[in-house]
């Protein structure tokens, strides 16, 4: 008697490719992308950081932490690893919660690019 039967094994064996590729497939959204990092952050961000990162959006004056100004050196100095930490994880106790769920990998790291990029350009 075999233990396993084929479709058994055809299922472990997609699965298992699957968990080879998975990454994989995730890793071509990398380089992150300006344009599609602008389009997250004016959803997801703009209302509180500021449509140019000066945390300065419509909803700042309403939160008892202010959003994270990106020009401010503290912030500017921080590593794009740092950066992606809090908008993965959050920060806790602050109205920056965690975005893990609610954007992907590639969503996240393109944020992060458009961040940088408003960081650099003067009001
Ligand atoms: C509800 C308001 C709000 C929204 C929406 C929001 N943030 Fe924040 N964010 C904050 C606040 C407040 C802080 C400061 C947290 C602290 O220091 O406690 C912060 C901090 C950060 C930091 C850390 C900066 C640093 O120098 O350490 C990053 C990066 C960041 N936000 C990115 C994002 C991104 C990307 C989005 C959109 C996907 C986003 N935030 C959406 C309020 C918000």
């Amino acid at each position: 008697m075999r233990i396993f039967s084929r479709k058994i094994l055809v299922t472990l064996s997609i699965g298992f490719i699957g968990l080879l590729f998975g990454p994989l497939l995730q890793a071509q959204e990398y380089p992150a992308d300006t344009a599609r990092g602008k389009a997250v952050y004016q959803r997801d961000c703009q209302a509180c950081h500021g449509a140019g990162g000066w945390g300065d959006g419509p909803e700042a004056q309403a939160l008892t932490i202010a959003p994270t100004n990106f020009h401010r050196f503290s912030s500017f100095l921080k590593s794009d690893e740092e950066l992606l930490r809090t908008i993965e994880h959050g920060v806790v106790f602050s109205p920056m919660h965690a975005w893990r769920g609610q954007l992907t990998d590639g969503e996240m790291q393109d944020a992060v690019a458009y961040i940088r990029l408003l960081s650099q350009q003067a009001r």
